[in-house]
């Protein structure tokens, strides 16, 4: 789909977008521990809610991306490459020259999405999931062990 023009907003209350933010990540306890420390942007089509995602201020130079995700009914659209557009562009904005973004060894569409944005692999968090999620997690018949995490260099000419 084309022409995908976003309205991207700062939320202060995330209660209205916690389905969304549990697409992303199954955890509501780690979900309100980055949103106190992170921003909230909700992304709005026409007026409807489509997505979301969470930024966070790391150091002078790194911000990270700690929760992406767009509701299921606008799902493989071009939502998604939208709102990562609109989360890298944020970043820029305030400053960072690298994002960062952590994703579980099981999440192959999500380690797909994110590269064909250009994040590229950087290391690998071992049993992150394990030790700090409470339940199992199982993705394509995988179990989420480790966090890959990939970055994005924002600068110019920048491929790590
Ligand atoms: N396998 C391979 N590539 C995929 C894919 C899949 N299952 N899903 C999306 N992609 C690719 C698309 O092919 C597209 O690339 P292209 O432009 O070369 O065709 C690119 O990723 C963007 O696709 P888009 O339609 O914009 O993605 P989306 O709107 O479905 O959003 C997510 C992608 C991951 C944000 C969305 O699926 C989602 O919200 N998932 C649940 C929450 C989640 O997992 N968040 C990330 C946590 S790490």
């Amino acid at each position: 789909m084309k022409n995908i023009n976003l309205e991207i907003k700062a939320e202060e209350d995330a209660v209205p977008f916690m389905d969304l933010l549990l697409l992303a990540d199954p955890s509501p306890a780690m979900i309100m521990d980055y949103l106190a420390d992170g921003t909230l942007f909700s992304a709005r089509w026409d007026g409807v809610v489509v997505g979301v995602f969470v930024l966070m201020h790391i150091d002078d130079v790194k911000w990270e991306l700690k929760n992406i995700a767009v509701a299921p009914e606008w799902q493989k659209k071009g939502v998604g490459k939208a709102l990562l557009q609109a989360a890298i562009e944020e970043a820029r904005r305030e400053g960072a020259k690298l994002l960062d973004v952590g994703t579980g060894n099981s999440s192959i569409d999500q380690l797909a999405f994110y590269q064909k944005m250009g994040f590229r692999m950087r290391r690998i968090a071992k049993n992150y999931y394990t030790l700090n999620y409470p339940e199992p997690i199982y993705e394509n018949g995988i179990q989420c062990r480790d966090m890959v995490v990939l970055t994005l260099e924002l600068t110019e000419g920048g491929d790590g």
